[in-house]
């Protein structure tokens, strides 16, 4: 089924993946595109939304799209930097602001429009975000509304579905934002909403039959959302001939290997556990760069995999959790390349020889996607709502050198500080959550005995999508009673401390 369809053009900036997912929420499929590399088949997007961006439109660095066979043919939201694009060029004027426009601001209606504004009141809050402001209006722009510090807020193209607005509908605090992109999409552009979990896993597991016939599929299962939906949607699609390799590094959260085989098998799902924990041990031995840690775990995993997945007779095709967010193709502010601050590991770098195909049954979706699809299957609540956990595991919350008994040790505090979170209800509270044992030993003093012993941080986040981070603010009961039980049962630790830094400047992880 061919559907309705947005097309999203990116002007680099920090909230373009949040406008698409906003337009997602409303059971819209979009897609979003850099400016500069309008599809071919733009004909079957039914509307345009523009980006805002961290350039200028009065700079040298200014990002010009080629609008031709859009502008004015199809309904289009131009957005901050989109907003200020099409005035600067069509016969208005942008310049420097000289007051401050970042931040709340509240929307006073000039001149009502009842489809674009409907069920939006007066002074409804938005999020303003921008240095640059427009002056004046471009050919043909009819003022909509206005805030206290800025004139041109929001304004239509008179005879086109062109509307333009200097805030970002798509950030939380603008508090009719959703209501905003319903009305331009839904009233304006009359886009149908047929995006939806259920089509979503129809269409698939129609797609996945026709693309992969009665050939053997091999998936490496982690535990976690991304892998155990895709594996869901394949084993639907095509059985048995799904073969799942999960595979225990050793560096999983306390029992998780038992636990999560077992629930994979409770699914249906034809999967092989393989405990690799001592390969993988050894491959780490005197490491304790973390980068090299990394590198080990990643090869020990490819070796491992490699042979289980040898093992299985005339396979064709390598299936991968991967989402949208890992494909969209980025536009860099600067045009050169982003620092690597940490190398992920993931499944993805297999070696050439293995000479299997890729299938990506998630590539169109985003994170909550992934799961409102898991949801439509039935999967299991608490598989879905699984904290995030990293490829390398327990090993880059291990601070320095690894030993069996540090795992233990890690395992069991974080086993702790987890079944709390469950137990006070605050789990799904909390996006992310983890201990780590830190290389310092400390003193202490247990009975009359002075102890000498480890230190272990707890860490819990809230997040939308590991990119910034939050620390969270835990009831100081639930620390106090975590604490104790951490302390009085895990034998070797004798100090926990609580982390209150955000991500930036910290990262989650600590290493
Ligand atoms: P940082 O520490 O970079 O983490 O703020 C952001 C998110 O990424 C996860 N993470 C990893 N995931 N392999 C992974 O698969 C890795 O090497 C890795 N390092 C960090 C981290 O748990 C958080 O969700």
């Amino acid at each position: 089924m061919q559907h309705n369809k947005v097309l999203i053009l990116d002007f680099g900036s920090q909230y373009t993946q949040l406008i698409a997912r906003r337009v997602r929420e409303l059971n819209i499929y979009c897609e979003i595109h850099p400016y500069n590399k309008i599809p071919s088949d733009s004909e079957s997007f039914k509307a345009v939304i523009l980006s805002g961006s961290p350039n200028s439109v009065r700079g040298e660095a200014v990002l010009h799209p080629n609008l031709k066979g859009i502008r004015g043919k199809k309904p289009m939201l131009a957005v901050c930097y989109g907003a200020q694009y099409l005035a600067h060029f069509s016969g208005g004027e942008v310049a420097e602001s000289n007051t401050r426009e970042y931040g709340r601001a509240n929307l006073g209606f000039v001149k009502p429009d009842e489809d674009f504004f409907e069920n939006i009141h007066e002074g409804s809050q938005v999020w303003m975000s921008h240095s640059d402001t427009i002056k004046q209006l471009p050919t043909g722009g009819v003022l909509l509304a206005s805030t206290t510090d800025v004139e041109n807020a929001a304004y239509k193209i008179e005879g086109e579905q062109t509307y333009a607005i200097q805030f970002h509908p798509e950030v939380y605090h603008t508090t009719d934002g959703h209501q905003l992109l319903s009305n331009f999409l839904i009233k304006i552009a009359e886009v149908e909403q047929d995006w939806t979990p259920q089509s979503f896993v129809e269409e698939t597991v129609d797609s996945l039959k026709a693309q992969l016939g009665n050939d053997k599929v091999v998936l490496g299962l982690s535990g976690g959302v991304d892998s155990s939906v895709a594996a869901m949607l394949l084993h639907k699609a095509i059985g048995k001939n799904l073969y799942c390799i999960f595979v225990n590094n050793g560096l999983l959260r306390k029992n998780e290997f038992e636990d999560v085989l077992h629930q994979y098998e409770g699914m249906g799902l034809n999967v092989k556990g393989v405990d690799a924990s001592a390969r993988f041990l050894d491959a780490l031995k005197g490491l304790s760069d973390p980068e090299l840690k990394r590198k080990a775990i990643g090869s020990a995993f490819i070796d491992v995999f490699d042979v289980e997945a040898n093992l299985i007779q005339d396979v064709k095709w390598l299936a991968q959790g991967t989402i949208y967010p890992d494909v969209i193709e980025s536009v860099s502010a600067t045009g050169g390349p982003s620092a690597t601050i940490k190398s992920h590991h993931n499944v993805g770098g297999l070696p050439d020889y293995m000479k299997l195909k890729i299938v990506e049954p998630l590539r169109a979706l985003f994170k909550d996607e992934v799961r409102r699809v898991g949801a439509s299957m039935n999967m299991d609540k608490q598989l879905l709502g699984r904290h995030p956990f990293p490829g390398p595991g327990l090993a880059i919350r291990i601070l320095g050198d690894l030993t069996a008994e540090k795992v233990r040790i890690l395992q069991e505090v974080d086993a702790i500080f987890i079944n709390n979170l469950r137990s006070w209800n605050l789990y799904d509270k909390v996006w992310q959550a983890g201990a780590m044992l830190l290389p310092v030993n400390s003193v202490g003093v247990m009975g009359d005995e002075r102890t000498y012993e480890k230190c272990v941080a707890l860490r819990a986040v809230e997040s939308t999508d590991g990119m910034t981070a939050d620390w969270v603010n835990l009831p100081y009961e639930f620390l106090q009673k975590t604490s104790n039980e951490i302390i009085n049962k895990v034998k070797g630790v004798n100090r926990v401390v609580y982390d209150i830094s955000s991500k930036p400047p910290a990262t989650i992880e600590w290493e």
